[in-house]
């Protein structure tokens, strides 16, 4: 039972009628960053409501839960979770029932050019489909979130931010065109009258999913992981992610998008900050933009014969690269945020690596 104060005199109020009155949907709950989401939505909400594939890793989304509390399990079960995939429009509307708040995380990340027409389906048309349905359900927030990799660089800028309009030309690779896609349906859903907010993380690292994503680079480090690079990026930590999510929901922000990077620093530098916490001996190759064009091309003759996706594709040979120094200001202005280092945030997940 809750309780509620209405003209001074408290009463109470059932359950059933709150969830009707507020009610979160995520996508994405069994990703990194859903997973991390729904263990804070959690702490604030009694239920909140995810999407799951038939053959989605649940297990996964717990032992997140784990890292965080002892109690994972009683808080894992008040996830009502709706079985709905984003590219299949009559379960999505199953699952957007009494929804009032929508966290929009599922995505295809793929950098291998083979997956670009599923790209297409499950980061624009998928998007679109959520998009519809927030504005058929009159959703009130909506946030999304995107990525560093629709944020143009704009030439003869020491520091990125998200002013410069986006070039087709310079962002010419699958991932960034359909993030960018997704990114101009929810402008289409801010234009019906639901109020959105996108985020543009850089790189997240944050406990579980060892096996994918930027997860299974503290498994190959651990793994005695030989080669780095100089180039340098973005990086943020996964729980400064969703609390900035959370925030700028429950913010009268609206319609803006905002880089999330607490950090740019070099390959070289996270990956020996890995080794070094794992115990590992640090990578002592550096790859040189000459290496990466030409082990590119060998491993995509390699991922012939293995029938696997290829482990470096000329996108990432050139992002391992390049040089960009991304700027959080905006964020950090809008909420007043302050991002946890990244020394802290390496420090932390090793730990639970290891754990
Ligand atoms: N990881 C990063 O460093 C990073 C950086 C910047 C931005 N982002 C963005 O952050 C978001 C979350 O990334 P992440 O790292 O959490 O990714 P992730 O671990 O790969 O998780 C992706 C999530 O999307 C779901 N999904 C994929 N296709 C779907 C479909 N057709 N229908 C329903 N769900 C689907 C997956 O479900 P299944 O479990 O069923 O596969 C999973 O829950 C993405 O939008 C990504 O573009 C990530």
């Amino acid at each position: 039972m809750h309780y509620s104060f209405l003209n001074g005199r408290q009463c109470k109020i059932p359950k059933h009628f709150l969830y009707f009155r507020f009610m979160i949907l995520v996508t994405g709950g069994t990703g990194l960053v859903g997973a991390h989401l729904l263990y804070h939505l959690l702490l604030e909400n009694d239920k909140v409501k995810a999407i799951h594939r038939k053959n989605s890793d649940l297990q996964s989304v717990k032992m997140v839960f784990s890292y965080y509390s002892e109690d994972f399990e009683t808080i894992f079960k008040r996830i009502e979770w709706v079985e709905a995939d984003i590219c299949d429009v009559y379960l999505l509307e199953k699952a957007f029932i009494n929804v009032t708040e929508v966290y929009h995380a599922a995505a295809l990340i793929s950098f291998d050019p083979k997956d670009y027409k599923l790209l297409r389906k499950v980061n624009i048309e998928g998007t679109s489909n959520i998009v519809n349905l927030c504005i058929d359900q009159k959703i009130k927030k909506l946030c999304f979130v995107s990525s560093i990799a629709t944020i143009e660089k704009a030439v003869n800028k020491t520091t990125i931010n998200e002013d410069e309009d986006w070039n087709l030309e310079n962002n010419n690779y699958g991932y960034a065109i359909t993030k960018y896609g997704a990114e101009m349906e929810v402008w289409r859903a801010s234009q019906e009258g639901v109020e959105v907010v996108i985020v543009n993380p850089g790189i997240i690292l944050g406990a579980g999913f060892w096996k994918k994503g930027p997860g299974e680079l503290f498994t190959k480090i651990n793994k005695g992981l030989k080669f780095y690079s100089e180039g340098i990026t973005g990086y943020i930590a996964v729980t400064d992610v969703v609390n900035i999510m959370i925030q700028l929901m429950k913010s009268s922000l609206k319609n803006e998008r905002y880089i999330l990077v607490s950090e740019n620093r070099s390959f070289k530098e996270v990956f020996f900050q890995i080794a070094d916490n794992l115990d590992k001996k640090r990578p002592s190759i550096l790859v040189t933009p000459f290496m990466s064009e030409i082990g590119w091309r060998l491993l995509k003759v390699v991922s012939i014969f293995t029938r696997r996706p290829p482990l470096l594709t000329s996108h990432s040979a050139k992002s391992i690269q390049n040089t960009y120094f991304y700027s959080s200001a905006k964020i950090k202005k809008a909420l007043n945020y302050e991002f946890e280092p990244i020394n802290q945030t390496i420090q932390k997940v090793c730990f639970l690596y290891k754990k």
